[in-house]
């Protein structure tokens, strides 16, 4: 049994995955990955891209179920319905722009298209929310980018050891 250090929630954002058109494979992988880096997906949502359904769903996940951090994957594009980031930040305390910042930096090297994720990364009390891209492509790279560093801010946000030595 890996030790799972951290509450997660993994909430995909899709209209045609919600209406059932298209299998969700992210949500999914991006479970995969958090495991392995000790994250315990408690857990797993599909929804529209809907924004008042996302930003409803984002306050019960930190204010009621208390996650340390939620993942959501899609929504971060251009399209008319892609509204993610404005759902995310319409629930932040605070603006964590430093990782979505890194993302879309090191996504760069890989595809220009990288510009076009408008991802956010907030904090709301004591979680932490992250938009990854909706492509299992672009969870994978971009997830790859983050979660070394993720383990520290945790810890400094929610009081559970780290000092900012490095
Ligand atoms: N980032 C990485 N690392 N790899 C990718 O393939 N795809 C981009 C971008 N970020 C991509 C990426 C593309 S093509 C789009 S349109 C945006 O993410 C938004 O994706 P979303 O609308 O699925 O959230």
């Amino acid at each position: 049994m890996p030790e799972y250090r951290w509450k997660a929630a993994v909430v995909t954002l899709s209209d045609k995955g919600y209406a059932g058109e298209r299998e969700d494979k992210s949500g999914p992988l991006v479970c995969e990955m958090i495991r392995v880096a000790g994250y315990e997906v408690q857990e797993m949502i599909l929804l529209p891209d809907d924004c008042e359904e996302i930003k409803e769903c984002l306050l019960r996940l930190c204010d009621e179920d208390k996650m340390d951090i939620v993942f959501t994957t899609g929504g971060t594009g251009f399209a008319p319905r892609d509204c993610t980031p404005e759902a995310t930040m319409a629930v932040a305390d605070r603006n964590a722009p430093g990782i979505a910042e890194a993302m879309r930096a090191a996504s760069m090297k890989i595809t220009p298209r990288a510009m076009l994720s408008r991802g956010a990364s907030v904090i709301r009390g004591q979680t932490l929310i992250i938009n990854l891209p909706g492509s299992p492509k672009a969870v994978r790279e971009n997830l790859e980018v983050i979660l070394p560093s993720l383990d520290h801010g945790l810890e400094i946000l929610t009081g559970r050891g780290g000092e900012c030595g490095q």
